[in-house]
């Protein structure tokens, strides 16, 4: 199959999902079944690229790994190497909350320095100096990182930015660790307190995750557990966004909208009817969509994960938007492509002014995940075709993308 999708503008979306597993609370579940020896079951998982990876790391490392109808089987029992495989963790840049993880089963990791990417340079400082501050002995030469955690212990952490991944990371590591460990101004998101769960499930003591104050109580051992991930509620979000955007409606079954708050507040600000009832939510878009601004922050503020999809919304809205991304130092590479396809926006560090207009058909490049998940919301608004390319990064992140958007309506093929 190509990595293009064409698509052919002017469908109302209109219908009803079922939205998956979260891909940003499956990956760090992966990662934290290798803790024990014992097998784990994961329900709903999609069939991603970035889950596809993680598994073949988890392999790697010698666990065994089947996925079958989005049920995902990990055995830990034969797990034996703590290094993790270079060239699988440079492709999945999260991987590196597998630290926390190898420390605790191992005693010992050994993982690449993540290159940078689209959205940035991602450094892992945090990770580090909240590693050091437990005991884990810490050396960086040739672009490896060398983790002895043999004599760590509990601690008080305060990290100087709410990360997700070093929050993940510190979690991890502490699960058998004697004493209580605190995490101090600690991500927030909704996958932090899955992770609680998934963890808590396999017999160990977090409480806190949600808040900005996460305690770990060291306990003896853990076992295996069969847990079903959270909705994926970037995913969610960018299927109600396409609906607004081509004045359609669309019924989320069984998703409750309670892990994104920030987003529905702008869907509706920017005139969406969106009911949220018991057994799922439903948005109904408006005639003409009114320009939003966007000021993305950690949870739970407005989510950075939806950023490029908001920018492709106030391309077509009513008036003049402002987009300011506060938690990645260049996450714009999608404001190019929507130029090419009509789109009135000025870039400056990290805002961007957007008129709201029309938008027409063009070939354009996803540069990062969501950055492609953006262009495909522009192509379904836009007036004729449009080609996307680089779709193996929207693959990444969204399931068979294509084939949920057609269920809607939406003109996409995959070519
Ligand atoms: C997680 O990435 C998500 N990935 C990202 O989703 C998401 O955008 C991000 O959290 C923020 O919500 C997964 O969960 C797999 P961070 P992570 O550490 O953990 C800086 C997607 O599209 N920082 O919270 O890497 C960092 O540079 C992906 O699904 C440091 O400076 O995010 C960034 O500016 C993209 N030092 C900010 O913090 C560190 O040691 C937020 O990063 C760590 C991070």
């Amino acid at each position: 199959m190509g990595d293009i999708f064409r698509i052919m503008g002017g469908a109302r979306l209109s219908g009803r999902a079922v939205i998956p597993a979260a891909k940003n609370a499956v990956l760090p579940i992966m990662a934290a079944a290798v803790m024990t020896g014992d097998c784990v079951t994961l329900h709903g998982c999609p069939a991603l690229d970035d889950v596809g990876n993680m598994a073949k790391i988890l392999e790697e490392l010698g666990c065994e790994t089947r996925a079958a109808a989005g049920r995902l089987t990990i055995d830990g029992k034969n797990a034996r190497r703590h290094e993790m495989p270079d060239l699988l963790s440079k492709r999945l840049r999260s991987s590196i909350f597998m630290m926390g993880p190898l420390i605790t089963r191992f005693g010992r990791a050994t993982v690449t320095y993540p290159g940078g990417c689209e959205i940035g340079l991602r450094p892992i400082d945090l990770h580090l100096k909240g590693l050091r501050r437990l005991g884990v002995d810490i050396r960086e030469e040739h672009g490896r990182i060398y983790c002895d955690g043999r004599h760590r212990h509990a601690g008080d952490v305060l990290l100087d930015f709410p990360s997700v991944g070093a929050t993940e990371n510190l979690m991890m590591a502490a699960v058998l660790t004697k004493g209580e460990t605190i995490i101090r101004n600690a991500a927030r998101e909704p996958e932090i307190v899955d992770l609680q769960g998934f963890i808590n499930a396999m017999g160990g003591r977090v409480s806190g995750a949600g808040s900005s104050i996460v305690r770990i109580r060291g306990v003896d051992s853990l076992h295996g557990a069969a847990y079903p991930p959270i909705a994926d509620r970037i995913t969610a979000g960018t299927l109600l966004t396409a609906a607004a955007m081509t004045g359609g409606e669309i019924a989320l079954d069984g998703f409750s909208g309670d892990s994104m708050d920030a987003v529905l507040a702008k869907l509706r600000e920017a005139g969406c009817l969106i009911d949220e009832r018991g057994d799922g939510l439903t948005l109904s878009a408006p005639g003409r969509l009114r320009a939003v601004d966007v000021f993305t922050q950690p949870y739970p503020g407005f989510p950075t994960d939806m950023q490029a999809q908001m920018m492709a919304l106030c391309c077509v809205a009513e008036g003049t938007s402002i987009i300011v991304e506060n938690v990645f130092e260049s996450r714009f590479s999608h404001a190019a492509q929507l130029v090419r396809m009509g789109a009135d926006i000025t870039v400056h560090h990290r805002t961007a002014v957007v008129r709201g207009g029309r938008l027409t058909g063009a070939r354009v490049t996803a540069r990062d995940l969501r950055a492609g998940a953006a262009l495909v919301l522009a192509a379904l608004a836009a007036d004729g075709m449009t080609e996307v390319e680089n779709i193996s990064l929207i693959d990444r992140g969204y399931e068979r993308l294509e084939e949920t958007l057609t269920a809607l309506g939406a003109r996409i093929r995959r070519v």
